[in-house]
């Protein structure tokens, strides 16, 4: 049942019209012989279909938003489930007419749908918005967003009546003949349509066709046979359009999201040497004045804050850095954070649970995983620091290494406030080394040690004064005997 028709009268105002939008992300994507779902391949570290339901829900609320999934659906909407849109189920998958026809419930409580593609993952709310005005203003049945293509080979074509905005028929590549592969607007795969319209006719179409599918695109041709409005609007970004049916076109769209991102970035204040050598994700987010050196990776959910220096070879993911940092080439950051002013590396590798200090210093070779290291505090080469809580101004000595894990489980080390712990020092945890404490290098130290006292778990050294030479002497006469 549909609500009762509201009026307009001179004193109200015309209700917005209901618009849903529809993302069609059934399909296999056999063109790129994976095993995954080809919505759920990323560019710019993020899937194609999690773009495009940011780019719809910047248009309409996320509960206005239906993906269209069949091929691995659990998996694709697990992978975008946060977002909060809808789904509906195509199974089997038997083209993009087939996509809609199966959405007909779900759509009927608009007016119109916007029609989005899983698999062009450029399209901006600008553009759909200029597609849902043009379509509105136009008040047609259909209406394509088209566009005019350099190379227009795998893309549906556009044929128009003459030079209007009204289009006759889309043909898609494989049965288009040789005057109309010529024709260089294409559809982009982007349609609204008046919902009544669409599937008073959907029906109508066949799957008399090279792949034997329902062709949404022949709703163009079936509509204007049915004396409907179908009309094109040519998109003014036809780089937002493109489609990425091969690795290769996932390439080229990966590097065009990630170039985007660095001149986003850097129309922010951010310094990139060679941006073209950078992966920087598009969820990153960087403060002006740090400078990102060449082959650094910046990847998920990291933050960095403003004057940092990230230096080359760096691979940092989903890690929060205050301002100030410095790190230094070749480190690993994974899940971490990391206080202002901080200095890390090279070659620290920072595993996650990582929280490190203000100012503190982690050096060359040193790895760590789920510690805090307090303010100031110092572990600048060779070693291990895992489970452990570090206080303030503490220094862990060269090759420092905490066992934290007996084959079964694993323990704690605590290192109080301004510890030195000797090089070469073994932790075994639990323990905990007290305020002010020394640990005598080359110890290992199974006890806790008290606070402002010297801990040594070695053996004590022992000297044979002229060892050397006495076996030297027996050697050369054993020899000459
Ligand atoms: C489609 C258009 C073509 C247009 C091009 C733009 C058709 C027949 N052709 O071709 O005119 O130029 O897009 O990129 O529509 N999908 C489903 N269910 C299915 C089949 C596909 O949801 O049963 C989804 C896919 O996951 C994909 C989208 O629809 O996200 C488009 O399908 P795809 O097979 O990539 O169409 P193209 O061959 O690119
Ligand atoms: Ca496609």
């Amino acid at each position: 049942m549909s609500p009762p028709k509201k009026h307009s009268s001179a004193s109200s105002k015309t209700t917005a019209p209901r618009i849903a939008i529809a993302i069609m992300a059934a399909g296999k994507g056999t063109r790129l012989k994976s095993k995954h779902p080809k919505v759920l391949h990323e560019v710019g570290g993020k899937p194609l279909l999690a773009h495009v339901i940011d780019a719809a829900t910047k248009v309409v609320p996320a509960k206005d938003v239906y993906a269209i999934v069949g091929h691995e659906a659990d998996h694709v909407r697990n992978a975008v489930a946060h977002t909060g849109i809808n789904f509906v189920l195509q199974q089997p998958q038997r083209g993009t007419g087939h996509a809609l026809m199966v959405a007909r419930e779900a759509l009927a409580p608009y007016e119109h749908v916007i029609v989005l593609s899983g698999d062009a993952p450029l399209i901006t709310s600008r553009t759909i918005e200029a597609l849902r005005d043009f379509h509105l203003s136009k008040k047609a049945a259909m209406t394509l967003l088209a566009a005019e293509l350099e190379n227009p080979t795998g893309y549906g074509r556009v044929l128009r009546k003459g030079a209007s905005d009204d289009v006759k028929d889309i043909v898609e590549e494989k049965s288009a003949n040789p005057s109309q592969r010529k024709i260089r607007e294409i559809n982009s795969g982007l349609y609204a349509f008046s919902v009544k319209a669409l599937f008073d006719n959907i029906d109508t179409l066949t799957t008399n066709n090279p792949h034997q599918e329902f062709y949404l695109t022949d709703m163009a041709g079936v509509l204007t046979k049915a004396k409907q409005e179908v009309v094109a609007v040519k998109t003014e970004n036809p780089a937002e359009i493109l489609g990425s049916n091969t690795r290769a076109e996932m390439a080229e769209l990966d590097m065009h999201v990630r170039m985007e991102k660095c001149r986003q970035l850097m129309a922010e204040g951010v310094t990139i040497f060679y941006p073209q050598t950078c992966v920087i994700d598009s969820d990153v987010e960087i403060g002006a004045d740090t400078v990102i050196e060449p082959f650094a990776q910046i990847l998920g959910k990291t933050r960095i804050g403003s004057d940092c220096r990230i230096r080359s070879y760096s691979i940092i993911s989903n890690s929060e850095i205050g301002n100030g940092v410095v790190v230094r080439p070749a480190s690993v950051l994974d899940g971490a954070r990391v206080a202002g002013l901080a200095v890390i590396g090279p070659y620290s590798h920072l595993r996650p649970g990582s929280e490190i200090g203000e100012g503190a210093h982690v050096g060359n070779f040193v790895e760590t995983k789920k510690i805090k290291m307090g303010k100031g505090s110092k572990a600048n080469h060779l070693t291990y620091l895992g489970d452990t809580e570090i206080g303030e101004g503490v220094n862990v000595g060269a090759g420092t290494i905490t066992c934290n894990y007996d084959g079964v489980n694993k323990y704690k080390t605590v290192i109080e406030d301004g510890a030195f712990i000797g090089s070469d020092a073994t932790l075994v945890a639990p323990v905990r080394v007290g305020k002010g404490a020394y640990v005598g290098a080359a110890s290992c130290i199974t006890d806790d040690v008290p606070p402002d006292s010297l801990a040594i778990g070695r053996a004590k050294q022992v000297v044979k004064e002229g060892w050397a030479n006495t076996k030297r002497q027996e050697r050369a006469a054993a020899k000459s005997k």
